[in-house]
């Protein structure tokens, strides 16, 4: 496990080892067994994976959960570099039929919390039944909104990460431990 790495433009120190991360994840699965477990296979619940971030999340929580669910994923973005937007774009859209569903929104990171307000909105627009939020990171220093989270994995500082699926300029992401900007 190498202490620094460097991508683009930058340098990232080691912060976060992978069996750490792994170990919160196991935390959280057991939580959504215990709390899914009514789910069936005529009613699972929908795992939506936000795109690109929650890829290895989304895969580490589907090796774990032993409950009914189906998976699926969608896509905004609200990112540039290393700072938030604050303007989300949907790149994929949500699933088509949702009318009922109970539906896990599954996030890499919640920052601001722009993203997942908007997600959450346009969920609700859709008459779901349900939408519970879990996400991997949460920084709590900069999160304003009043949406519910409702499995956070980690806290974590305001300081911009990469690694285990987040990215910097789309690079970064297949780096298996977290990795915080070195300044
Ligand atoms: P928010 O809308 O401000 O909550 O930002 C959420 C999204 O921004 C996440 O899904 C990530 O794609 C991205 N993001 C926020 N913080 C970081 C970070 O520290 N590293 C990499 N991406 C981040």
């Amino acid at each position: 496990m190498e202490q620094k790495i460097s991508l683009h433009d930058k340098t990232f120190r080691l912060f976060i080892p992978n069996e750490t991360i792994e170990k919160a994840i196991d935390a959280v699965a057991a939580r959504l067994n215990k709390e899914y477990a009514d789910c069936t296979d005529e009613h699972p619940a929908l795992l939506l994976c936000t795109l690109n971030g929650a890829v290895i999340f989304s895969a580490e929580l589907l090796k774990r959960l032993t409950f009914p669910l189906e998976f699926k994923a969608c896509k905004l973005s609200s990112y540039q570099g290393t700072t938030s937007t604050g303007i989300v774009n949907t790149e994929v859209p949500l699933p088509k039929n949702l009318e009922g569903r109970r539906v896990i929104i599954v996030e890499d990171i919640v920052d601001t919390g722009t993203t997942i307000e908007t997600l959450h909105g346009q969920l609700m627009e859709r008459r779901v039944q349900d939408v519970r939020i879990c996400t991997l990171f949460l920084k709590p220093e900069v999160y304003k909104k009043s949406i519910k989270l409702d499995y956070v994995a980690m806290e974590i500082p305001n300081k911009f990460v990469v690694g285990f699926g987040l990215d910097y300029d789309e690079l970064g992401r297949n780096i298996k431990d977290l990795y915080v900007l070195d300044i």
